[in-house]
């Protein structure tokens, strides 16, 4: 039975958008409705599956019990549900910005675990609220956000001045629930029929099938692992050359090991420190992995993926599943769903969106063969925090043992011509010969010299400067620009992983 069709969700903030603001509150008898959210919300659950995140901060401060917020949510909860209207979750984070969790808005990890769990299609729900980050929140999880007027968003109004990137410039924003509501409602399209519930993925991997997946560093397009026909598509479908191995993916540890004929000890460290997570261990391989799946080496590369609907999927299948980025071979790789639909949607039997990629860039590849460490590839785990393990590793061009066969130079590629260079070089000799040139900065770096330059991280944040590479780098070329100057980011931490991925792109070999 493959019926279960993807779902929009909305993610709707409590205090100062369905509840008036009153500060952290502590009692029931504090809870004030709006006089539009009940019919709001009823509309908006014609189409949507309602969810309220909330950041009671008060918690970690002290100044509310944990029990008080609860308390008030369920009373929420069970008001509505007097009303008619049905909150799939309540997701609450009791954090403050100061402790680092991995919870509060903007983060996305609400909304991602709300995609494993109820089939959500991220890239087709919306975020509402009245602050900054409430609608950061949806362009952070792949989405779109609103906007509200109410609460404290009057206040907070000049806060969004700043983000001109921001679509919400042109929607937002609203002076009530009601009209944001008609707003998401007019605006939300269909849901592309390519689109499938983790569910329905796990059970067209298990029938030998290929589908596009997301996981926290890039999609990938999945089949069973040990499945040579469903492999083979994969194949077929990226037009992969048969010598580039793939990577296979587990639930844990344990569900891996049947491929692994040796686990040596800092391998196994490094897998208990980094998964699930982006990185991927090359390991001696047993029998049961095809050789289509390694390309013949005696070896495989294994990696358990963070993203819970990449989970959700490895688990429902209870299959290891074979995964390279699902993109065309040698093109930039997708880190959203739609990027997927537009590269690989007729050659594959689905894909799951599960919002945008929170790394970026693909996962770091560590050789471990013989007590070699070898960097086969730089990603989202740093060198630096590998080698507090393994010491310094060898790279890959001095190891005999171990290379990565599908590192290509020229690779992750745009159509659009693209130069590497530091910030500090002088222009290319013929820049004057180019109409339109567009240009990938970083950091304070603004030439104003050219037709657009966006910059992956003014702030100077490696790790905004991964999320959004291949994002800007997909921007710039479709924008039919004659060249692309990208300027190299520092090479330290992940920036040896977007150095790495600038460069291929920009190699002509
Ligand atoms: O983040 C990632 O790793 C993503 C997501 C989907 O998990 N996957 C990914 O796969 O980047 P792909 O196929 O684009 O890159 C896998 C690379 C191969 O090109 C090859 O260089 C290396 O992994 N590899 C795979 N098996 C290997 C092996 N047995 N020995 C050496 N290198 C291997
Ligand atoms: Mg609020």
């Amino acid at each position: 039975m493959r019926n279960k069709l993807p779902v929009k969700g909305i993610f709707l903030d409590r205090d100062g958008t369905i509840i008036e603001d009153r500060g952290h509150l502590k009692s029931i008898e504090d809870v004030h409705f709006y006089p539009d959210t009940f019919e709001s919300l009823r509309a908006l659950q014609k189409e949507f599956i309602l969810f309220i995140v909330t950041n009671q901060s008060g918690v970690s401060k002290g100044i509310i019990k944990k029990e008080d917020a609860d308390r008030i949510n369920s009373f929420i909860n069970s008001r509505l549900l007097e009303k008619g209207i049905k909150i799939a979750e309540i997701y609450t984070c009791y954090h403050q910005k100061s402790d680092n969790c991995e919870c509060i808005k903007p983060k996305s990890f609400f909304p991602k675990i709300a995609a494993a769990e109820f089939g959500i299609s991220l890239q087709e729900s919306w975020s509402a609220g009245d602050h900054l980050h409430d609608v950061d929140f949806g362009y952070n999880f792949g989405g779109r956000g609103v906007y509200l007027l109410t609460g404290h968003g009057a206040k907070h109004f000049e806060e969004l001045k700043n983000s001109e990137e921001k679509l919400y410039f042109k929607s937002s924003p609203f002076k009530n629930l009601k009209d944001a509501s008609s707003y998401i409602l007019q605006e939300s399209k269909n849901i592309p029929k390519e689109y499938i519930t983790a569910q329905t993925a796990a059970e067209i991997i298990r029938d030998g099938g290929i589908v596009g997946i997301p996981t926290e560093t890039v999609y990938g397009l999945a089949s069973d692992a040990l499945n040579e026909t469903a492999v083979l598509k994969i194949f077929e479908a990226k037009k992969r050359p048969h010598f580039d191995p793939l990577i296979v993916h587990g639930s844990s540890i344990d569900n891996l090991r049947p491929l692994i004929k040796e686990f040596p000890k800092k391998a196994e460290l490094l897998a208990k420190k980094f998964w699930p997570g982006p990185l991927t261990l090359v390991l001696p391989r047993t029998s049961i992995v095809p050789d289509i799946v390694t390309a013949g080496l005696e070896t495989v590369a294994v990696r358990v993926p963070s993203h819970p609907v990449a989970r959700k999927i490895i688990e429902l299948s209870g299959l290891n599943v074979a995964a390279p980025s699902a993109n065309p071979f040698g093109e930039i790789s997708p880190t959203c769903a739609s990027h997927v639909l537009s590269q690989l949607g007729d050659k594959i039997d689905g894909i799951v969106d599960g919002g945008k990629a929170s790394v970026g860039i693909e996962s770091t590849i560590i050789g471990c063969v013989n007590n070699e460490y070898v960097l086969l590839r730089p990603g989202g785990i740093s060198r630096e925090d590998i080698e507090e393990i393994t010491g310094k590793l060898l790279i890959n061009d001095n190891s005999e043992l171990i290379t990565a066969p599908g590192t290509m130079k020229r690779h992750y590629s745009p159509n659009t011509n693209m130069i590497l260079q530091n910030h500090t070089d002088p222009l290319p000799e013929d820049f004057q010969d180019y109409k339109k040139v567009g240009r990938l900065t970083y950091g304070s770096t603004f030439y104003n010299d050219c037709e657009i330059e966006l910059n992956l991280s003014p702030a100077g944040d490696l790790k905004d400067a991964a999320v959004n590479l291949y994002h800007y780098m997909r921007k710039l070329d479709k924008m039919n620009l004659e060249l692309i100057i990208a300027d190299r980011v520092p090479q330290s931490g992940l920036g040896a992983g977007i150095n790495d991925r600038l460069s291929r792109a920009a190699s002509r070999d």
